[in-house]
């Protein structure tokens, strides 16, 4: 299977899909990475790891419907099976998400439903939440809320700063999300409306 990852900023996420598949973990190739900003360092990454990258920028389309098509073909080109969200900062129309329906993934830094958004690590210790976590999800119409494939949990020590946190929750999300694509990639999930059961 071809799998496209979508980023918006760092690219920590799309190495660790990278470094996964290369170890072996699942069986699939990860030969697109699409890209809505030309300063995001996943670019860099993508040159180095040989994946192409379609940099495209929203503001050269009249709309969101022209800009997502334009990514609709180059995902139809490449026969891409599974599309990873990894820190993609903007939300995907209902007609895009219909013709990819249950095969897009997102991974988010937080226990949903709890702290939704672009701000998550940052919202949770604000909050003075004492535990977090990440979640790895399938993405519906609505932000953050598809049927939840994995989660795990962190605590949030008195002592820990935000970018202690911030460290934790990267690095238990580069376990997870390889995890969530080696059981898609497996065939062992299956959605029962809000479920993700795993066989
Ligand atoms: C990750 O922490 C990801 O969970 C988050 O953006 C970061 C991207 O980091 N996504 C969201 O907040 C989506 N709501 P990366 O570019 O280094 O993978």
């Amino acid at each position: 299977m071809n799998i496209a990852v979508f980023c918006s900023g760092n690219g920590s996420n799309f190495q660790a899909i990278i470094n996964a598949a290369r170890s072996g973990l699942f069986n699939a190739r990860i030969t697109l990475m699409v890209c809505d900003n030309p300063d995001a360092y996943a670019l860099s990454r993508a040159k180095k790891e040989g994946v192409k990258a379609l940099l495209i920028d929203i503001k050269n389309f009249p709309s969101q419907e022209t800009f997502e098509a334009r990514i609709m073909d180059e995902l139809i080109k490449e026969d891409i099976g599974l599309i990873c969200l990894a820190g993609y900062m903007r939300l995907l129309l209902s007609g895009f998400i219909n013709k990819y329906r249950e095969k897009i993934i997102n991974i988010h830094p937080a226990l949903l439903p709890s702290f939704k958004g672009t701000r998550a690590i940052r919202d949770a210790f604000d909050y003075g939440a004492k535990t977090t976590g990440v979640t790895a999800h399938f993405v519906n119409e609505d932000m953050d809320a598809g049927p939840i494939i994995l989660q795990e949990t962190i605590k949030i020590e008195e002592n820990d700063t935000k970018e202690m946190l911030e460290e934790k929750i990267h690095k238990l999300e580069h376990r997870l999300y390889p995890e969530a694509i080696k059981l898609f990639i497996e065939g062992r999930l299956k959605v029962i409306g809000r479920r993700v059961n795993i066989s």
